[in-house]
């Protein structure tokens, strides 16, 4: 289901349950759905997404690095942190990309522990996958490429379940969060890192300044790709904001759901349990 970190080959995508065509079932009564603040069919989103992050993923830790000043690394922490692994657990890391979150996860699991780095896209995937194998990770750390929303794992596999600036980009999130659900042990938690809606109102117009005006241009100017830049901006703004989506998880199953606002809410930690 997931492959060791052995060796750098081409990735084998796992296509459990996709036979279910998740983009056809992601909203069974709409024709659309949204791409940034575009309107497109439900069964190309994942298509236009899977595009810009192949454009972006060679230059993607050093985007991050650019675009945040370097929080995103203290953010990863943080919400790693909260998740309080202990060693020996089991976690599952949803659209892990280049690999920051399951790298935090396996230190705090420890080599009694299994952490399952995975994403949908190749690119992505392999620059984790990469990265992982370079600093020498054990067999405690698998990687595996797949949808969030139709994970091939049995039922109650996992103790966490992390996904980390990746739900904004998943077409139907209500599916992912109840897959989520599905594979998470009872007991298990559910955690979400995720650009949110700023609470803080002088925050606002500096917020949007930067993010319309500078993330553009800096994606233009370093990753030669303005386009993309552009969609991340505008993905944060249609994405659910804290209260919505602390009903969706609710409605997804989930428990005692928290979430938890970083730098005024720029960015929030989102937290729910399988009783
Ligand atoms: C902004 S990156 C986040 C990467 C990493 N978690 C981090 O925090 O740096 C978003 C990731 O979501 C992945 N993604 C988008 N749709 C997905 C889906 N349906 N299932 C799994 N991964 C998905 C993308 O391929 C991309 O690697």
């Amino acid at each position: 289901m997931a492959e060791a970190l052995t060796q750098k080959t081409p990735l084998l995508r796992h296509n459990a349950r996709m036979n279910q065509d998740p983009e056809k079932q992601a909203a069974p009564d709409a024709d659309t759905t949204h791409f940034g603040f575009r309107d497109v069919p439900v069964g190309e989103k994942q298509k236009l997404v899977g595009e810009v992050f192949s454009s972006v993923a060679g230059k993607y830790d050093l985007m991050n690095d650019l675009m945040s000043l370097g929080l995103h690394r203290l953010w990863k922490r943080h919400f790693i942190a909260t998740a309080k692994l202990r060693p020996g657990q089991r976690v599952l890391d949803l659209a892990g990309g280049s690999g920051d979150i399951s790298r935090l996860a396996a230190k705090a699991v420890g080599s009694t522990g299994f952490v399952v780095l995975s994403d949908i896209n190749a690119e992505m995937l392999s620059c984790g996958r990469d990265r992982l194998l370079d600093e020498g990770w054990g067999p405690q750390v698998q990687c595996a490429q797949i949808d969030a929303q139709a994970l091939p794992f049995p039922d109650r596999s996992f103790d966490l379940v992390t996904i980390a600036f990746g739900l904004r980009n998943v077409t139907d999130k209500a599916r992912a969060l109840a897959e989520m659900h599905r594979v998470l042990k009872i007991g298990g938690r559910a955690m979400v890192l995720e650009f949110s809606e700023v609470q803080i109102d002088a925050l606002k117009p500096i917020y949007d300044a930067y993010s319309f005006q500078i993330l553009p241009r800096l994606g233009h100017l370093i990753a030669k790709d303005r386009a993309s830049y552009q969609y991340l901006v505008e993905s944060i703004r249609r994405h659910p904001n804290q209260a919505a989506l602390t009903e969706l998880m609710q409605l997804s199953g989930f428990e005692m759901v928290n979430s938890h606002n970083l730098v005024g809410g720029v960015v929030a930690i989102h937290s729910g349990f399988s009783v």
